[in-house]
């Protein structure tokens, strides 16, 4: 086989394990006598003229890039080349010139690590363009269907989870409610497995509607089996009581915290304090599973180039690396499923979810 010539790059937000997926690419690829081509900023490094893009061989993959946050190439999770704001406040599409910068830099393929959103963009680009490309699913969220997991989600789950560990032992010491507004779009995977993962009292996912009497009666009984203090985890996305988004100044998610918090204290009198963990979630070092997931699915999408398998979005399928193609995925976003596994063990554990008051059955829990 011929060798080739591969680009690759990093689109929407950042997350960990995105330097691990880079260094697999260019360690499998390197094998293979290929080269790499690593595009700056997504997108818009394809824009760029020239293109923003740097060679990388293995020289520039030791293994302390297995463990770096963020990504070496940058990234963007604005401007869409589709509908790109330009400086006069006007839209303008620019595919085209994405398009031509992948020609001008002689690639044979495109590798896009990225969410459901920069996957549709890409694979828009794709067809437009007659661009092989391969799609690697990174994001915090986890809401990309048709893989169990994504790059990033693991360590976002790891990162909250350490904050409620120590948010508890505050709790205790304060007599306090502690809320724990964690980040993950329209879905609610982040606070769930946190939750679970942290032992928290009471979880707000956009997927199940809450009711304050219900949270309040739950926290009630944890207080009547004599528990000075409790653990609130709140998805980002979850609406207030009249079914509102709640938003910060620019449009974002953030602030359903502080209002939970607020009515909570209304309500049942007591001392809350809201921590918004936000992008401490994406930063920092991967986790063992993130490393692991970055590396197989990194490999995997070498090896669906070197079989000319293209479209393909590649993924963690009972407990292997998969493909499925990258349409189908797209279309199957992955919200928390209310009757699924977790929901089921969280309401196990007598954990409220918000609709109704956690079981009352459990030790020291029973009314
Ligand atoms: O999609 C990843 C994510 O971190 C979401 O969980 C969050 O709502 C959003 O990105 C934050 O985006 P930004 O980095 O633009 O603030």
């Amino acid at each position: 086989m011929t060798a080739k010539r591969i680009g690759i790059l990093t689109s929407g937000g950042d997350c960990a394990g995105l330097n691990a997926v880079i260094r697999a690419v260019v360690l499998a690829a390197s094998g293979r006598g290929w080269t790499v081509v690593g595009i700056r900023e997504g997108t818009r490094g394809l824009m760029a003229r020239p293109p923003m893009a740097e060679m990388l061989g293995v020289e520039a993959t030791d293994s302390a890039m297995l463990r770096m946050g963020g990504t070496i190439l940058g990234t963007t999770n604005q401007g869409d080349p589709f509908d790109y704001p330009m400086p006069d406040g006007s839209k303008r599409d620019r595919s085209e010139e994405v398009i031509e910068g992948f020609r001008m830099l002689e690639l044979d393929a495109l590798i896009g690590v990225g969410g459901d959103g920069s996957m549709a963009i890409l694979r828009r680009l794709a067809q437009q363009g007659g661009i092989p490309l391969i799609g690697v699913p990174k994001t915090i969220d986890n809401d990309i269907g048709l893989t169990e997991t994504a790059i990033g989600y693991q360590t976002a789950v790891a990162v909250a989870t350490e904050a409620l560990d120590r948010l508890q032992p505050t709790a205790a010491s304060h007599n306090r409610v502690m809320i724990l507004e964690v980040m993950g779009r329209d879905a609610g995977h982040i606070a769930l497995a946190t939750g679970i993962a942290g032992g928290a009292d009471v979880i707000l996912i956009p997927e199940i509607a809450y009711d304050f009497a219900a949270i309040a009666a739950h926290l009630g009984r944890v207080h009547s089996v004599g528990r000075n203090f409790a653990l609130v985890v709140v998805a980002e996305a979850v609406l207030d009581d009249d079914g509102r988004p709640v938003r910060q100044g620019r449009g974002s998610y953030g602030g359903i915290g502080h209002y939970v918090a607020e009515r909570l204290s209304r309500d049942t009198g007591a001392e809350t304090r809201v921590t918004v963990l936000g992008h401490v979630q994406r930063g920092g070092a991967p986790t063992a599973g993130d490393r692991l997931l970055a590396s197989a699915l990194g490999v995997y999408a070498v090896q669906l180039i070197a079989e000319g398998r293209f479209d393909r979005m590649v993924a963690w399928l009972n407990r292997q690396v998969g493909d499925v193609p990258i349409q189908h995925a797209i279309e199957h976003y992955q919200a928390v499923d209310p009757d699924g596994a977790l929901v089921a063990t969280a309401r196990g554990l007598g954990i409220c979810l918000g609709d109704v008051p956690g079981l009352g059955d459990l030790p020291g829990l029973a009314e």
